[in-house]
């Protein structure tokens, strides 16, 4: 994957797939050590570019390149020259002509990386674009689902709540399926996209039938930075109807675990208890996300016969 771009999850093989998710668990290690850093990226720059809020993502790059050695940069949008008119393309041409081997970009617009990707000599990563794909979100809750569950294939993993709007969900649609997961979305009707089922998946409306069986629940948060209009009459409706705590999460499979990409809307998609309690596990998939990240910037940035741990 050396030199190549990741812009979501659709285009990838599922070889790949079980690539980048075997070198993470070789990173995972890493953070158990007292010095917390390996050679691997040393001399390579890597330039986080984002233009919408980030707590987890952005971090969790910065902080896998630098315990990768990277020398990481994050581009602040508000105090360069896009206050001045110049144009997004050319500040990432401007960004790339500084030799980049790396440049991870998350965007309100769906499309946007795959537009800075084709003028860019450096790798582009997707660090989600709006409801289009969140790759490595994907890629980081397929690794929590293996390490919990020891297995992807045949399993039912039910995503409960605004997919039309949910560029987590399509990533996660896309990336269980390739491994062989039964995956079954779930919401009001004005939050299920037309057609749904043509991404492979079954459709529900009633959050008891979507939850028969499950293994995992993956609850999404309600994106009122997207959505622009009423979807559903009230807060208080949706979490009644669609909202999880442990009392609904019954319908499921006894040892399911619950998932949310994050940040949660407490006491709206979720309880304060599957919040921070188990079966959530929506920490692990923080801390995942580092060693995910690791892997991704050896494998795309990294110099050829290097291995994960040690030049
Ligand atoms: N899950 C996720 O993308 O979170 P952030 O917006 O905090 O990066």
């Amino acid at each position: 994957m050396i030199g190549q771009d990741l812009l979501g999850i659709e285009p990838l093989e599922r070889d790949q797939i079980e690539l980048i998710l075997e070198t993470a668990e070789r990173m995972q290690e890493i953070a158990t050590r007292d010095v917390k850093k390996v050679p691997t990226l040393r001399g390579r720059t890597l330039i986080n570019l984002f233009f919408e809020p980030s707590t987890r993502t952005q971090t969790s790059f910065e902080i896998a390149g630098k315990r990768l050695s990277a020398d990481v940069v994050n581009f602040s949008a508000s105090s360069s020259s896009l206050s001045k008119s110049e144009s997004l393309l050319d500040t990432a041409k401007t960004l790339d002509a500084m030799d980049p081997d790396a440049v991870i970009v998350r965007h309100p617009v769906a499309g946007v990386p795959q537009r800075i990707a084709d003028v860019l000599e450096a790798p582009v990563i997707n660090a989600g674009d709006g409801a289009h794909e969140h790759p490595t979100q994907a890629l980081l809750d397929m690794l929590t689902v293996y390490q919990e569950k020891e297995r992807i294939e045949g399993l039912t993993i039910a995503i409960i709540g605004d997919i039309a709007h949910s560029r987590v969900a399509r990533s996660n649609v896309y990336g269980f399926s390739k491994l062989g997961a039964e995956v079954r979305v779930a919401g009001p009707p004005t939050m299920l996209p037309a057609k749904v089922e043509e991404l492979g998946v079954k459709a529900y409306t009633s959050l008891r039938e979507v939850l028969e069986g499950a293994d995992v629940v993956m609850a999404l948060r309600i994106q009122n930075e997207r959505l622009g209009g009423a979807f559903f009459p009230s807060l208080r409706e949706y979490s009644a109807t669609f909202g999880l705590d442990r009392a609904k999460l019954r319908f499921a499979k006894p040892d399911a675990i619950v998932m949310h990409p994050g940040p949660v809307n407490r006491g709206v998609e979720l309880s304060h208890e599957l919040t921070d309690e188990r079966p959530s596990v929506i920490l692990d998939q923080v801390r995942n996300g580092v060693a995910l990240r690791m892997a991704l910037l050896y494998l795309i940035a990294g110099r050829s016969g290097a291995t994960p741990e040690r030049e």
